[in-house]
């Protein structure tokens, strides 16, 4: 077999079988394919598409390029949850502690924020001296004695997907529904959990642009997920605007407390609700009217709050930073971001937001980049809302004050107001499960 051959096949839009992915995909974690040839047959993926078979056969492949994690130690069902990226998207602190107070286990691995859109381990270490890297015995034993652990993902899970990602970030070719597909699922996969949500996220401020798209790449998640034996439904929820009002890590943290705290922002709060419910409902908890009363009750009795603060306290976390804000490290400077006219905020580019962030120290411009806690945006006005001119409709916090008018220039670059009110949209588009697609709108 010849990489050649293949990458014209794949040109001519032909199938692959399992054996030349299997050569495509192995030869190019060994060194024997080389990054030219995979760049060029991952183009070709991206214009010519895989059949629903092809992605699935691609997924598995790329599963078990690396470990398949046996969470068989850990008693009763455990179900994952992932997000394909967005800004302000904190759900993950909010809606694992409500689930795992409800009984189902959490043994999750999450990932670091990735260009303009945030990461969770990133956002738990921003709890000082939270440890994310736990080694698997000390896991496993975390989640059968409180029932949660978060943790970064292991080096060894998915090798094929960290050294495809790395150069599909460089070779414009992230934004295709077969590799997207592939990459989100052999994680997935090769973590374990016998239920799998995903909230595909859909706006000016995720992969997906538009609804469609949307559910079209989480149908292909969840026949891949059920081909192999998982129990898999998937949430597209709206990333046209920011998630809540706190862009950044430690911000990130104090409103996702907030939610735990039974007063959080309440577009955020819904999502998590309807996230932790269809987690429950995966893990076969009752309906959906039962599921969202236990889910209500639990951050009602502080129940969900109390179990956030057991894994980070189990994880080495200062916890006292959770009950009392000040406790976190606070930004040295902060500014006013003043509305240049009166109207309504008719739409702002959530991407642009969330690279005015990166830009502020809340993220990263190369990998090796040091983040910094403290910085970040709180919104106090977002699309939809009237604004007079000379009002605050952000405040920006950083270390450094020289950071801040380039971030202004790319905060505003994406920011439009008008004397119309937009209409408002949904918080969750649909629902897509191996029986079909619910529209809720
Ligand atoms: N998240 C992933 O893990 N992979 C992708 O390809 C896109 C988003």
């Amino acid at each position: 077999m010849r990489m050649y051959d293949l990458i014209t096949a794949k040109k001519n839009g032909r199938e692959h079988t399992r054996e030349e992915l299997e050569f495509i995909v192995n030869g190019f974690v060994n060194g024997s394919v080389p990054d030219y040839q995979m760049s060029a047959w991952m183009m070709a993926v991206c214009l010519k598409g895989m059949t629903d078979q092809e992605t699935a056969i691609l997924t598995d492949v790329m599963a078990h390029s690396g470990d398949m994690v046996d969470l068989s130690p850990i008693q009763g069902i455990k179900v994952d949850k992932h997000s394909t990226g967005g800004v302000g998207d904190k759900t993950t602190l909010v809606i694992t502690p409500i689930v795992a107070a409800c009984g189902v286990k959490i043994a999750k691995m999450s990932g670091r924020g990735l260009g303009h859109t945030g990461g969770t381990v990133d956002k738990m270490e921003s709890v000082p001296g939270t440890r994310t890297a736990l080694d698997q015995e000390e896991f496993f034993a975390q989640v059968n004695k409180i029932g949660i652990s978060v943790i970064g993902q292991s080096g060894h899970l998915a090798v094929a997907d960290k050294k495809m990602y790395a150069l599909r970030d460089v070779t414009a070719t992230v934004d295709c529904i077969p590799l997207i597909a592939s990459s989100i699922m052999s994680k997935k996969l090769a973590a374990g959990s016998d239920a799998i949500l995903l909230d595909v996220t859909c706006g000016n401020g995720a992969f997906m642009k538009t609804v469609d798209q949307a559910i079209e790449l989480a149908q292909k998640m969840v026949a891949i997920g059920t081909h192999n034996g998982r129990n898999v439904a998937a949430l597209i929820t709206d990333m046209d605007t920011p998630l809540g009002h706190n862009i950044g890590n430690s911000l990130e943290v104090m409103e996702s407390m907030e939610v735990l705290k039974g007063r959080g922002p309440a577009d955020l709060t819904e999502v998590c609700y309807q996230l932790a419910v269809n987690m429950l409902l995966l893990a076969g908890l009752g309906t959906e009217e039962e599921c969202r009363a236990m889910a209500e009750k639990a951050v009602a009795d502080g129940s969900a709050f109390e179990k956030c603060k057991q894994m980070f306290a189990a994880q080495g976390g200062d916890i006292s930073v959770l009950e009392d804000y000040s406790r976190f490290a606070s930004a040295r400077y902060s500014r006013e971001i003043l509305a240049e006219e009166t109207g309504y905020i008719y739409s702002h580019d959530t991407e642009k937001i969330g690279s005015a962030s990166v830009l502020l120290g809340a993220g990263r411009l190369t990998k090796t980049d040091e983040i910094d806690f403290a910085a970040g945006i709180t919104l106090h006005k977002k699309t939809g809302d009237y604004v007079e001119k000379g009002q605050s409709i952000a405040t920006f916090y950083a270390d450094d004050e020289a950071l801040f008018d380039s971030a202004e220039k790319m905060f505003k670059s994406g920011l439009v107001i008008k004397g119309e009110k937009p209409v408002e949209a949904p918080l969750v588009y649909a629902r897509v499960t191996k029986n079909g697609v619910e529209r809720f709108y």
